[in-house]
């Protein structure tokens, strides 16, 4: 599929009052998802040769549909599911099959975000982001600035971890991202050497803080755009 694609977002907060989601955190989300998706990511241009080549301009534009507020007394959500689900103390998804749905709430452990992969129920199919993460100079620090959603979404659109969540020889079924043997994190210095060469360490797909991932390569954008072709699980966006 090569023509330009349009997601429209619905956010769902699951409102804390001691982590406010503002609408300028909205608003930069929606922002910082058009950069990354849109070859605008002004880090980019640190790009090593040896990669720079491979960058993917994705070619998807996001745009905030609507926002829903709900109050919630819950501390945590976890990573059940329950946050999609009104009859949990949720917010039920709406018309995932045209819309990209967000949710945003507090989901604890130590995660950042979640996604569900192509394929799976519709009723909880979209991305989770937790209430710090979400939007730009937010209250995440080193993970405040947006990119877990650019990564989670990355994951909606069906791509896995660089390292292919295995060892060397585990394939994360793109061929220009080079095998690693796990995630990297921090912020690595190139070259970061393992399974006989570099890592892509600053592709979106990988662990490192928000600052320092700032790439998809054509091989990633290949497999993200062959979910619209007719037939494919997300076709029904571009009709
Ligand atoms: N699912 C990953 C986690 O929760 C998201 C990693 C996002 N990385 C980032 N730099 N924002 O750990
Ligand atoms: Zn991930
Ligand atoms: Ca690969």
């Amino acid at each position: 599929y090569t023509e330009a694609i349009t997601i429209p977002v619905i956010v769902n907060i699951l409102e804390d009052p001691a982590h406010p989601v503002t609408q300028a955190h909205i608003d930069s989300q929606i922002e910082i998802l058009n950069e990354d998706y849109n070859n605008a990511n002004p880090n980019t241009s640190g790009a090593p040769a040896e990669f720079s080549s491979l960058v993917a301009d994705v070619n998807i534009t996001f745009t905030l549909a609507s926002v829903n507020r709900k109050a919630s007394t819950k501390t945590t959500w976890g990573t059940n599911d329950a946050m999609k689900y009104a009859s949990q103390g949720g917010i039920d998804a709406t018309s995932p099959s045209t819309y990209l749905n967000l949710w945003v709430c507090e989901i604890g452990g130590g995660i950042l975000g979640y996604a569900q992969f192509p394929g799976g129920t519709n009723a909880t199919d979209g991305v989770v982001i937790g209430s710090d993460f979400l939007g730009e100079n937010t209250a995440g620090g080193v993970y405040g600035d947006g990119r877990t959603a650019t990564h989670e979404v990355g994951h909606w659109l069906n791509l896995r971890h660089i390292w292919g969540d295995g060892r060397c020889r585990q394939d994360d079924f793109v061929t220009d991202t080079p095998s690693s043997d796990g995630a990297n994190y921090g912020c690595p210095t190139y070259p970061t050497i393992n399974c006989k060469s570099a890592d892509m360490t600053m592709n979106y797909m990988d662990y490192v803080y928000d600052d320092c991932m700032y790439m998809f390569t054509a091989g990633q954008n290949d497999r993200m755009r062959a979910l619209f072709i007719p037939g494919g699980a997300k076709e029904s966006f571009v009709n």
